[in-house]
Parts: C-alpha cells; sequence; structure tokens
C-alpha cells in the first residue's frame, strides 16, 4: 500500500466510513455508518437484520477497509453455503473492487481468495466452507488456520450457521494483535451464532438491529415500504415470516409461545424509577394456554378415511369418523385444525379389554356418567365419576341380510 500517504491509512483504518465515501464513492445508510464506525472500537459486532437493507455490503466495505489499512491481515469468510457466500458477499467484494482502481491495482480477485498482488502468500480473504452433514469437529475446523497479527472473520447469513463454526474463530481472538469476528443476518433460528450474540452472549458483542417496519422512523431506506406492508397485510404483524424478514426479530420459540428473546432482552433492558410508575396502573401478566390441555398423546389412532392413522401421520385434508352428542350416527367430518405442542406433566394412562388411551386431565370425553340416564355428555377426564361409559356404537344405516356370500 505504498501508494496511499500513512496518514490516509490511518484515517481509513480509524474512520471506515470516511473510507467508503472517498474509495467507493458512495453513501453508507445511517444504520451502515453505525456499523462502520462502530468496527474499530470492537472485536464482536453482529448485525441482526430484516431482509435486503444491505448487510452484505457492509461486511465487503468492512473486508476492504481491513485488507487495505492493516498490514499482511488475513480474513476467513463464510455463510450458509458456498453457493450464497458466492452469490452475496463474494460478489459485493467483487462489486466494489470494480469502483476502486487503487483496490484493481493492488488486489487479484478469484473464485474463493482475493489476495494482495504484491504478498500473495500472507495478505489474502478467503471464502470457507462448511457442510450441513459435517459433525461439529469438523465445523470448527471451517474457520482455523488464520495465524497472523491481523485477523478478521466474516460470517453472512449468520442466523443459519450453527454454533460450531464459531469455535476456531473464538479461540483465534485470543492470540493475534488485531482481531475482529464479524457476523450478520436474518434472526431465523432460535440457536446459533446470531441468536447466541442477541442472548446469553450480549455482553461480548457490539448488537446493531435493523428493522423493515413501515412505521419505524429509523427503517432501513433500502428495502421498499410498499413491500413491508404489503407482508403485513398478507401475513399479519405477528406471523414469524414477518417478524424475521420484516421486522428483523426473532420469531417466538414456537408458533404457540406468545414471549420471545427480544421482548424479553426490551424488559431486561428497561429501567423505571419508582417516581414514574408509582401512580400507574397496575396490570396483571397472565400465561394464557392457546390450546388448554385437551389432547391425547401421539400414539393415538384415529379413524379417516383413509384407514386408521396415529394423530403426527395425519396430513389434515382426511375427513375423520365422528360423533355428536345429540347425532344418532357417526359422520365423516374434515378436520379444522390439527393441533400439537409439547406437554410437560402428568397424563391418565387409561387400560380396558377394548380401549386404551392416554389423556390429558381436560381432555373431553362423549360419556354417560350416571347410569341411569341415557343421555351422552362431553366431559372433562378429571370430572368423571370412577364408573363411566364411553360412547362405542354411532349406528349405521345399511340393510341386514340373513346371509353374506365371500367370493
Ligand atoms: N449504501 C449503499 N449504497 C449503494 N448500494 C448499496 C448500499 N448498501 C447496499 N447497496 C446495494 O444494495 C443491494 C442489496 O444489498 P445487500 O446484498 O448487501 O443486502 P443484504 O442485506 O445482504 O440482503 P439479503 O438479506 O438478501 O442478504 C446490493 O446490490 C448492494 O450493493
Ligand atoms: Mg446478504
Amino acid at each position: 500500500m505504498t501508494e496511499v500517504a500513512a496518514a490516509k491509512l490511518k484515517l481509513w483504518r480509524e474512520r471506515p466510513d470516511i473510507f467508503v465515501r472517498e474509495v467507493f464513492d458512495a453513501v453508507p445508510d445511517p444504520w451502515q455508518d453505525a456499523v462502520l464506525r462502530a468496527f474499530p472500537h470492537n472485536q464482536r459486532v453482529a448485525m441482526k437484520a430484516s431482509k435486503g437493507p444491505g448487510k452484505s455490503t457492509v461486511l465487503a466495505w468492512l473486508a476492504w477497509n481491513f485488507l487495505i489499512t492493516r498490514p499482511h491481515p488475513k480474513i476467513a469468510a463464510t455463510s450458509i453455503s458456498g453457493d450464497n457466500l458466492r452469490d452475496g458477499l463474494w460478489s459485493e467484494m467483487a462489486k466494489w473492487r470494480e469502483k476502486s482502481p487503487l483496490i484493481k491495482d493492488a488486489f487479484a480477485w478469484q473464485k474463493e481468495r482475493i489476495f494482495s498482488k504484491a504478498h500473495p502468500e500472507t495478505w489474502w480473504m478467503a471464502a470457507r466452507q462448511w457442510s450441513k452433514a459435517a459433525d461439529p469437529a469438523s465445523l470448527g475446523n471451517t474457520l482455523a488456520g488464520l495465524h497472523a497479527d491481523y485477523i478478521m472473520f466474516l460470517l453472512d447469513e449468520s442466523g443459519g450457521i450453527p454454533d460450531a463454526i464459531m469455535a476456531a474463530a473464538d479461540a483465534a481472538l485470543s492470540s493475534c494483535k488485531e482481531g475482529h469476528i464479524i457476523q450478520a443476518g436474518n434472526p431465523t433460528h432460535l440457536e446459533g451464532p446470531l441468536y447466541r450474540a442477541c442472548t446469553s452472549e450480549r455482553a461480548l458483542w457490539h448488537v446493531v438491529e435493523i428493522t423493515s417496519d413501515p412505521d419505524d422512523p429509523n427503517r432501513s431506506p433500502r428495502v421498499s415500504p410498499d413491500w413491508a406492508k404489503e407482508q403485513i397485510a398478507k401475513y399479519g404483524r405477528d406471523n414469524p415470516w414477518v417478524l424475521v424478514n420484516v421486522f428483523g426479530r426473532f420469531p417466538p420459540s414456537s408458533f404457540n409461545a406468545l414471549i420471545g428473546p427480544d421482548e424479553i432482552n426490551e424488559s431486561i433492558a428497561r429501567r423505571y424509577r419508582e417516581t414514574e410508575i408509582r401512580l400507574q396502573p397496575r396490570i396483571l401478566g397472565v400465561d394464557v394456554a392457546r390450546f388448554g390441555d385437551d389432547c391425547l398423546r401421539d400414539d393415538t389412532e384415529v379413524l379417516t378415511n383413509e384407514g386408521w392413522k396415529l394423530f403426527p401421520d395425519l396430513i389434515g385434508d382426511e375427513q375423520v369418523l365422528s360423533i355428536s352428542p345429540n347425532a344418532k350416527q357417526s359422520l365423516w367430518k374434515p378436520i379444522n385444525e390439527i393441533v400439537s405442542y409439547d406437554f410437560d406433566g402428568e397424563l391418565n394412562e387409561y387400560e380396558t379389554r377394548s380401549l386404551n388411551f392416554s389423556c390429558t386431565d381436560n381432555h373431553r370425553f362423549l360419556v354417560r356418567s350416571n347410569p341411569k340416564s341415557k343421555k351422552y355428555k362431553l366431559e372433562h377426564y378429571k370430572d368423571l365419576p370412577l364408573d363411566f361409559i364411553i360412547r362405542e356404537d354411532s349406528g349405521w344405516v345399511g340393510s341386514n341380510p340373513d346371509h353374506i356370500t365371500f367370493t
């Protein structure tokens, strides 16, 4: 980098936001500026973002900044797949290289390696891939082998990258003069490096959150507000896909959970003085179960128009043999909804010669619990007396021939 004055290199090193303007003639969006400015002062930076605000671009700008302003740096970059790395970060590296005669002159660009023409062995950035089938030890080697004073690890789409990938990167930070791990991704998974950076390892990371929420004044200007509004109108604000891709927020831990990690982090960070809340109304939070606990175990069989099926094998378009309290005979009925959830508690085991099942206390059965009455009623299992009769027959329509001939 002899052709750039030392004072300029120092400025670019301390102010990557100025570097981007001067070298690429680009104007970063406000949140991109914030990341560029935070970079020199933070070992670990995480961008937790909605879809398309320009995060691979920031990774590429920082990679070029590191390659230009540090002596003999080594960078390893990875993403959720080789194709994604090639189409995303690697092509952004090429795009911005094209805009800078200085970079084009000093660095060669190849499909899996970018290197200084003057020092190809010691001054480079490498693309690294990993296999979804690999064991944790092999995954840990993805980012191994960077021995230098100035090292950097880039993880694009880190929402879907397994934790094990970080092993070598974390270890390498302790044995260099200056090391950085920079990750960017959509918060798609409740595990992996992005999730950890935003939850259990929050104190170690400088986290920048980027939303495309059309109602947020700080939203990414790069994502069309019409697109965002359309997704919200189509799927709703609470839809997990919208949460991740439009709002850049983690989805709740499961579809029937109300509170996700983002709400928990926000409430931990919230601080009120006694005087601020003394006169506020007291609001009680109640954990309301969405589906109650009216369930049978998943090894229960149900009679469908396609034969007996276990609950987990139901697709949803079958007809199920059903009976209602007042009907004389059973009917084939469509399935309204398949509800499946984890249950932590005691189940009731029931076994007779003709019937066995395991159910929650609140599962309802069509029973006759009073022997004097002929009426069947829906009752919760927990309210049943010791003796009860489950309706087994359901009547049928047809003729009753004297003889049947089998052929
Ligand atoms: N400040 C900027 N000035 C000019 N172009 C930009 C800027 N930021 C991003 N871009 C361009 O916008 C496009 C989208 O950016 P990028 O691919 O980085 O988004 P992303 O957040 O990584 O998207 P995805 O969620 O699809 O991975 C790219 O063509 C990129 O070069
Ligand atoms: Mg990208």
